[in-house]
């Protein structure tokens, strides 16, 4: 994703738990984005405080650490955009399938830790890492985008927007992520079943964009 959207022009900081790690990972975007591309890198705090919007993407297992972790750093004004999915491998299990998580999906876990006024959303949970990662790949999916707020729904369905191909759908509330997560588990099996790696989603019968 740190690809896609430094390639559409985005600044974007690479958050890591360490500082040179985040930097070195932006070297490398640099270097394959060439000199226009704006990517640094910082630890996880520091580019959580940074960023206005803030993409977070970690394995569910560190999910609610990695919140706890970045949450004083995170302003009212800024949007949090989860990407996690509860994978059952957080616990041992299969990728294949998810885990059902108390509040009902990770993004609802994330705003119990988050401070009631923040702007959150869910995204890119069908989009495969992979794909993003290679640029000579075109992203057959749609991202489906919750939250609470229709406002920040179109900011983060703008963001999405700027990858090429990737058409971005109104998911509605963010108790609406927990179905977008489970297709998660449900597109590694089709993967795994199928010998692909980026089954993706695309939702049929909507007007075409004037
Ligand atoms: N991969 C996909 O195609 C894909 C697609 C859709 C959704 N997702 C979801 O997105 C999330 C991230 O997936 P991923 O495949 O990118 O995972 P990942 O490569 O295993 O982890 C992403 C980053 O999270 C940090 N991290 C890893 N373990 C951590 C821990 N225990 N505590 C804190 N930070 C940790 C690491 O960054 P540092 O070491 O730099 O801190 C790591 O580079 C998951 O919830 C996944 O289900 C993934």
């Amino acid at each position: 994703m740190v690809l896609r959207l430094a390639k559409a022009g985005e600044k974007v900081i690479i958050g890591s738990r360490q500082q040179q790690k985040g930097e070195d990972s932006a070297k490398k975007a640099r270097e394959i984005l060439g000199a226009e591309a704006t990517v640094s890198g910082m630890e996880n705090s520091k580019a959580a405080a940074a960023a206005d919007i803030i993409v977070m993407s970690v394995p569910f297992a560190a999910h609610v650490d990695m919140i706890k972790s970045v949450v004083e750093s995170i302003s009212p004004d800024d949007i949090f955009v989860d990407v996690a999915v509860p994978l059952s491998t957080a616990v041992g299990g299969s990728a294949s399938t998810a885990l059902g998580v108390w509040e009902g999906s990770a993004a609802q876990q994330a705003a119990k830790l988050l401070p009631p006024k923040t702007k959150i959303a869910s995204a890119f949970h069908n989009v495969v890492a992979e794909s993003l990662q290679d640029l000579k790949r075109q992203i057959d999916s749609d991202v489906i985008v919750c939250s609470d707020s229709q406002e920040v729904r179109r900011v983060v369905m703008q963001l999405a927007e700027e990858i090429p191909n990737i058409r971005a759908i109104d998911g509605g509330r963010l108790e609406n992520s927990r179905i977008v997560e489970q297709i998660t588990a449900l597109l590694i099996g089709i993967n795994a079943r199928y010998k692909v790696t980026d089954a993706g989603v695309r939702i049929t019968g909507l007007p075409a964009k004037g």
